[in-house]
């Protein structure tokens, strides 16, 4: 694809559940952590690739609340490897102009983990190229859930009714409410789900699947998705 061959149909905001990760290890007879290493490569090609094309807002299934379920040495080699990455990448975002976001209850995450996303959050503040949002300890479900539990608090505290509530108000207060709704979501590694990923927001996302494992989706990849998506006729329910 032509750089920005066609401005219009770039789509603001991708987001992409990375999943092949412990395959692509094991097919080398690697550990399944080494899987993950090598995906943190993929993510920084995509982000390069995503400032490039002109891409806004990129979100990252990165740790699904359904992840802490893995056997904790892979959970705490995902946490060491987003420690570590955010001190080898923050210059680099920086430099690109890319901001980046944590999407999900930080509750969970030790005091290490969230003194790290308060770092790379803090030092890449005021980028303006692109938001990268990592979607950490996430789950539509969850998401979902807590939203519904304090928006029902307010109501019986008397400072919402019934009548307030529509789409438009649940977008304002779930954990992406600064964010547009993703225009394409592309899920790697040859399954065909949404894994409880952005199931509000994705009501009319295109959607692109690939066999392709995350560690071995790169720059091209990225590029055939978005051809993919500027194919598409999108109409959001209406007749064209
Ligand atoms: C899915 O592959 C991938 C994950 C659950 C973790 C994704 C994490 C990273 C790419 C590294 C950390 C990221 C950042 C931004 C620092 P899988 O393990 O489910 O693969 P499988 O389906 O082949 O088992």
């Amino acid at each position: 694809m032509a750089q920005n061959s066609n401005e219009s149909k770039i789509p603001q905001h991708v987001a992409i559940i990375m999943d092949g990760n412990g395959r692509w290890a094991q097919q080398r007879g690697l550990d399944r952590p080494e899987g993950h290493i090598a995906g943190v490569e993929s993510v920084r090609r995509v982000v390069k690739a995503a400032v490039n094309r002109g891409v806004r807002y990129l979100t990252l299934y990165t740790f699904s609340t359904e992840n802490w379920g893995r056997p904790a040495e892979e959970v705490n080699a995902i946490m060491e490897l987003f420690c570590r990455s955010v001190i080898a990448e923050a210059p680099e975002l920086k430099e690109q102009g890319v901001e980046v976001k944590l999407m999900g209850d930080r509750v969970a995450f030790s005091d290490k983990v969230n003194s790290y996303i308060d770092k790379i959050e803090g030092e890449t503040a005021g980028g303006t190229n692109l938001t990268l949002v990592l979607a950490m300890n996430y789950s539509s479900r969850y998401e979902i859930t807590d939203t519904v539990r304090q928006l029902v608090a307010q109501a019986a505290e008397g400072k919402l009714s019934p009548e307030q509530i529509d789409a438009d108000y649940i977008s304002a207060h779930l954990y992406s409410r600064n964010y547009p709704d993703p225009d394409l979501v592309i899920r790697t590694g040859g399954e065909y789900r949404l894994s409880n990923f952005l199931m509000w927001q994705a009501a009319y996302s295109e959607l692109y699947f690939t066999p392709t494992l995350w560690p071995d989706f790169d720059k091209t990849s990225f590029d055939e998705a978005l051809e993919a998506y500027a194919q598409r006729n999108r109409r959001f329910g209406l007749v064209k």
